[in-house]
């Protein structure tokens, strides 16, 4: 497992952080957040969105589980898993074609259905700092 922290002062350095995160991403990539209410999951997805080119607003996927862009360099297919009862339920719906699929799916709330992931999987753990726009990000992915 590799593993790297990532202390984030400011918005702005969530924004920088998401355009090295859209810049390496290729087809058939899973991000997986993880984090408490308000860590700001959804903020750093618009910000990747933001720097793959997709022209669409983003909105939070919380009634439709996934929103899907088309306008950046790649496809982005935004999850998030919070309502999802549990792990077959993506089966059921099929969202591991998107897991396995031509675009960049990242999710939110992932560890709820970790054992579905592709074991390429990058984790983002992010976690709140001591002030206000602060955040402490810990990247993990498994070693190939
Ligand atoms: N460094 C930061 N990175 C991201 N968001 C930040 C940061 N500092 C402050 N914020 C603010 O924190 C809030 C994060 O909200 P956001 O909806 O992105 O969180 P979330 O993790 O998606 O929440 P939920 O669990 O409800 O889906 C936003 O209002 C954002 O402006
Ligand atoms: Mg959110």
């Amino acid at each position: 497992m590799e593993r790297k922290e990532i202390k984030i002062s400011s918005e702005k350095d969530t924004r920088a952080f998401a355009a090295e995160l859209a810049e390496k991403a290729q087809p058939g990539d899973v991000i997986a957040l993880v984090g408490d209410l308000g860590t700001g999951k959804t903020t750093l997805t618009k910000y990747i969105a933001e720097a793959l080119g997709v022209t669409d607003v983003i909105t939070s996927p919380t009634f439709n589980i996934v929103c899907e862009y088309k306008t950046g360099r790649m496809p982005l297919y935004h999850f998030d898993v919070y309502r999802l009862t549990g792990p077959e339920e993506v089966y059921d719906l099929g969202f591991d074609e998107y897991f396995y699929g031509d675009g960049l799916c990242v999710i939110e709330w992932a560890d709820l259905i970790e054992e579905t992931l592709p074991e390429e999987t990058v984790f983002v753990d992010m976690q709140y700092g001591r002030s206000q726009e602060e955040r402490i990000y810990t990247v993990s992915r498994q070693e190939q």
